[in-house]
């Protein structure tokens, strides 16, 4: 089986985070927890913090016109817009029509892709499928999140974890022999519960008393979802590769979902793959859920880590519980 018929790839990318970092330094103050056990346990230092009234959308645009200019491309020549998200501005309209609207792109189809932290990955496979029906030419796929505004700050289970930012990527035709070669994704409903934000939907509508207690934040069984995250992360690699006819040692770069080093570790021993073939922002920007990827490999290439013709993997897991995983040959 193969991916795709026309070779479909990412050809610009963007990110955006906001300046404000908050520190473990400064979550000591706040919860009961220390520097120590927040990097010991998950490896991050610090998050980025969206100040009051910048939205997803502001910093999904921001990021997106950085992916166009890369791209080499206006907001005009852009199709079809999906961006990932699970704290999108409003309910209705969709981020992704806001993003339109603020961009300009005027002839875009836009809509809001519900996958959580596998958001970004479900969201590239999705403009890759659109591109290879012969439905678009260029879609923008951004995975954006304002997590500061679902974390209960009380919680030290959870609000050490999150941070804030976007990332964007524009996805289009290219050179035959490059671009996306497999893919794997899948979801395990039955584990939703284990990460969830139980009211702000329709089923338990927002009151002030479920706002007091707690259930518009995120509740998460962190074991259950590590247990999860170890058990798929290296699996659904090793399909993808499948998909591509692929071995793991052909793989030159890796760019895991940025939940925790201990789990990107084991995905990245699992596979065999060295340290030096991982890429990890995690301890600067925390947990940005379906930003966490798009930020990730924005930055690995405007840091000249990926070259032309490298094999890259990338792997998503998260709420729902979701998977997804995507193997290119970068172009
Ligand atoms: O994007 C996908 C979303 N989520 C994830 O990927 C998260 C997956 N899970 C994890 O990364 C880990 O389970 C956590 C980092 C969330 C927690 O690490 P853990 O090693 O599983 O810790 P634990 O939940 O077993 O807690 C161990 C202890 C507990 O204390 P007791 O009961 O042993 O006395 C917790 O209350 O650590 C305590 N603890 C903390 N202590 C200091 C929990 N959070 C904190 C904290 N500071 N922030």
């Amino acid at each position: 089986m193969t991916m795709l018929n026309k070779p479909v790839g990412i050809i610009g990318t963007g990110s955006y985070v906001p300046e404000k970092v908050l520190t473990n330094a400064d979550l000591e103050t706040m919860v009961d927890t220390s520097d120590a056990w927040i990097q010991e346990r998950t490896g991050i230092k610090e998050r980025r913090i969206a100040p009051e009234g910048v939205n997803a959308s502001d910093m999904a645009t921001e990021a997106a016109k950085k992916a166009l200019e890369a791209a080499k491309l206006t907001a005009e020549d852009i199709d079809c817009i999906i961006v990932a998200t699970l704290t999108g501005d409003m309910a209705i309209p969709s981020t992704a029509c806001l993003v339109q609207a603020n961009l300009g792109a005027t002839k875009a189809a836009a809509f809001d892709l519900s996958a959580a932290c596998s958001g970004y990955v479900y969201s590239l496979i999705t403009a890759s499928s659109y591109i290879n029906a012969g439905l678009f030419k260029n879609v923008l796929v951004i995975g954006v999140e304002v997590l500061s505004r679902v974390v209960n700050w009380e919680d030290r289970n959870t609000c050490v974890l999150f941070g804030d930012g976007a990332g964007a990527a524009v996805v289009s035709t290219v050179e035959a022999g490059y671009g996306m070669l497999g893919m794997d994704m899948g979801a395990d409903g039955s584990g939703g519960m284990h990460l969830c934000i139980p009211s702000g939907g329709t089923a338990l509508p927002p009151t002030t008393e479920r706002r007091e207690e707690g259930l518009t934040f995120i509740h998460m069984n962190g074991q259950e979802v590590y247990k999860f995250a170890v058990k798929t992360m290296g699996k659904t690699v090793l399909k993808a590769l499948e998909m591509a006819n692929m071995k793991v040692d052909e793989l030159d770069f890796f760019i895991p979902h940025q939940a925790n080093t201990r789990i990107i570790k084991s995905a990245a021993d699992r596979l065999h793959l060295t340290e030096d073939k991982v890429f990890i922002n995690l301890p600067k920007y925390g947990n940005t859920s379906a930003a966490s990827i798009a930020i990730a490999l924005d930055e690995a290439v405007r840091a000249g880590q990926l070259q032309k013709g490298d094999n890259l993997a990338v792997a998503g897991f998260g709420a729902g519980l979701t998977w997804a995983s995507l193997v290119m040959k970068w172009c």
